[in-house]
């Protein structure tokens, strides 16, 4: 079954004929999906609910990466610093990953989504990192949008793991001194192989990157939204992507 894409009101609809502008969409889009636990506490409900919300709204922009054709999206689930929370919304954040597959995996497949992860999965619960890895395998083959999840990932653990790595190979002479650089570095962290985010959203009013591909974004367009995660909508991921086609990317060039 295709994943279902709401019907367009009127003001959508003219939102709808983006899909086939001649601007360009982001080939990779990063997303913090940041004000859950606020949006929960302005209804004087527990934070996990507005987790749980917070996969509802996941659930749309996917829908809506795969509607625009965007490549790559890759969403901070879990922080290396998340582990400071309450055991309590640990435990109710690290399950999400699994019920969100048991639900949507069949339509992921029919829509030709590839699940792939980045961050250290040998320290979560062997239930999210099992649930992870058969999604993974089961859509090993897929070439329509890649859906890639951070999970238990930092960005300075990521480049020290890959700092660590480098020194073993030099040591090995696998790799020599002359030979490191920008490129080769790339290919120790979790992100090898993966293009770099062309566009940044930050939902939740903050504007920070709590350690998120510090490396990766050296170039990435910033879009930063007030809205909190359970509240972004299609909408504003298309507002999101209008504005990046409004930039002007000149990598330090003229
Ligand atoms: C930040 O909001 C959000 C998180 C730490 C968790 C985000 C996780 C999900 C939306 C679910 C992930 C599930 C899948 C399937 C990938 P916050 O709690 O820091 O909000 P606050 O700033 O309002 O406290």
């Amino acid at each position: 079954m295709p994943i279902k894409i709401p019907i367009f009101n009127n003001k959508q609809q003219r939102k709808d004929s983006f899909y086939d502008s001649e601007g360009t969409i982001p080939g990779h889009i990063a997303i913090i999906m940041d004000g859950n636990g606020r949006w929960a506490e302005k209804r004087s409900m527990p934070r996990i609910y507005g987790h749980k919300e917070g996969v509802s709204a996941l659930t749309k922009i996917v829908e809506a990466a795969v509607k625009c054709k965007v490549k790559m999206l890759t969403l901070y689930a879990f922080s290396t610093e998340n582990w400071k929370r309450p055991k309590s919304e640990i435990d109710y954040i690290l399950r999400l990953p699994k019920e969100f597959l048991h639900i949507y995996l069949p339509d992921l497949i029919s829509n030709n989504v590839r699940i792939s992860t980045i961050g250290d999965m040998k320290d979560l619960p062997a239930s999210t990192s099992e649930a992870v890895q058969y999604a993974m395998d089961r859509t090993r083959d897929n070439d329509g949008l890649q859906l890639n999840i951070a999970l238990n990932y930092g960005s300075r653990h990521e480049i020290v793991g890959a700092i660590k790595n480098i020194l073993t190979d030099i040591n090995n002479s696998a790799l020599s001194l002359d030979e490191l650089d920008e490129q080769k570095f790339s290919g120790y962290l979790y992100t090898e192989g993966l293009p770099e985010p062309d566009l940044l959203i930050r939902t939740g009013g903050e504007k920070r990157l709590s350690n998120f591909l510090l490396w990766q974004l050296a170039y990435t367009e910033f879009w930063f939204t007030d809205i909190l995660w359970p509240d972004f909508s299609q909408e504003e991921f298309f507002r999101a992507m209008e504005e990046y086609q409004r930039r002007q990317r000149r990598y330090g060039g003229i």
